[in-house]
Formats: structure tokens, C-alpha cells, sequence
């Protein structure tokens, strides 16, 4: 039977597994959208010590564990900007990235009172399935350094609306 998924902050421990999992998840479905530059430039993004550094300043970095092993990755900044969401090909279309967004939201909401928009700059892979997730394209897509997005953010209900 496959274990329940747990989900809990990142640890520096797992950093070299995090980095593993992204950068696999990406040269399968992102990296053949970007140039060499881009593609360069993402995985230097998501080597360990990069990880390790974010965890310790303004990003939220949550794991989805599947036992032992993990199956998926949030990193939110500034409580209000998607910068990586990962996860598993195992463990996909089972709602692990709903709830990793859904979970670093009821982090975020307390931290930044008043928030009411998260924004993502989506591959275009992710597009799909950001939109299921309530993200709306704000803007054309655009390549910087040789990587392809396509900005997106999600209205949030606040207590106010
Ligand atoms: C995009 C990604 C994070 C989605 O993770 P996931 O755990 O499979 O997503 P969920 O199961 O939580 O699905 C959330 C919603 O998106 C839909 N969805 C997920 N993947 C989809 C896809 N490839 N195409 C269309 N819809 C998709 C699901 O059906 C679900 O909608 P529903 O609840 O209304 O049915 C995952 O496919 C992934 O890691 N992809 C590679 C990396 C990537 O592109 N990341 C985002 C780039 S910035």
C-alpha cells in the first residue's frame, strides 16, 4: 500500500534529495522549453546550498514526504510568489501540489495580513495545471536568460471581500 503523504517545512537535510527531485522534474518536463543559458542558470538555481541558502532568508520551502521518500516541493517568497513548485512523476495528479500550495498559503496568510494575490511565473508545463490550481496568465510569455515563463497570479479571497 503506498504510504500517506506527510507534509513539513524543508530541513537542510534534505536538501541534496529536494535538488535531486527538481532538477529531474525539470529536464523531463521544462528544461527542452529553455536555451543551454537557461537551463545553466535554473540548475545552479536549485543546487543545495542554493536551497539551503533560500530556506534561510525570505522563502517558505515546505516537503511532501511519501514515507522515506519525497514526492514533492513548494518554495514560496515573500509569502506572496510561487518560485518553485515540484513534484514526483510518481506522484503526480494526486493533489500533492494543491496541498503543498494549499499548506504554505495558511502559513503565509497570518505572516502578510491583507494578502490577496500569489503570483507564479509558470513553465509552460505548469500552465495547465495552475489554472486548475485558480492562477490566471497576467501577462505575455516572456524568456529571460534563456528561461521561458508565462506569469500567472491566483486572487485570493480576503477576510474583508
Ligand atoms: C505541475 C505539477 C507541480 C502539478 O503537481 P501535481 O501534484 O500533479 O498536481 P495536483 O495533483 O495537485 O493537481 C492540481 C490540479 O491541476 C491538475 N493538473 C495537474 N497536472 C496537470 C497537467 N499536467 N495537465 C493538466 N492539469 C493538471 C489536476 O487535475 C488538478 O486539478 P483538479 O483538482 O481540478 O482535478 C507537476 O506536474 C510537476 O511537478 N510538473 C513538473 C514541474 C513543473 O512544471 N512545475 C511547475 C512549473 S513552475
Amino acid at each position: 500500500m503506498p504510504s500517506p503523504i506527510v507534509y513539513r517545512p524543508m530541513e537542510p537535510a534534505d536538501a541534496e534529495a529536494v535538488s535531486r527531485l527538481i532538477a529531474e522534474s525539470f529536464s523531463e518536463f521544462i528544461g527542452p522549453e529553455y536555451t543551454e543559458e537557461g537551463r545553466a542558470e535554473f540548475l545552479r538555481h536549485v543546487e543545495p546550498a542554493a536551497l539551503v541558502e533560500r530556506m534561510r532568508s525570505n522563502h517558505l520551502l515546505l516537503v511532501a514526504m511519501a514515507g522515506e521518500e519525497l514526492a514533492g516541493v513548494i518554495d514560496l517568497r515573500d509569502n506572496d510568489h510561487v518560485s518553485l513548485l515540484f513534484v514526483d512523476t510518481r506522484h503526480q495528479r494526486h493533489g500533492v501540489a494543491r496541498e503543498l500550495l494549499a499548506r504554505a498559503l495558511s502559513i503565509a496568510r497570518p505572516a502578510k495580513p491583507g494578502l490577496d494575490r500569489v503570483t507564479v511565473n509558470s513553465s509552460r508545463f505548469g500552465v495547465p495545471a495552475y489554472e486548475r490550481l485558480g492562477f490566471r496568465q497576467t501577462g505575455p510569455e516572456r524568456t529571460v536568460n534563456g528561461i521561458v515563463f508565462i506569469p500567472m497570479a491566483h486572487r485570493l479571497e480576503t477576510e474583508e471581500s
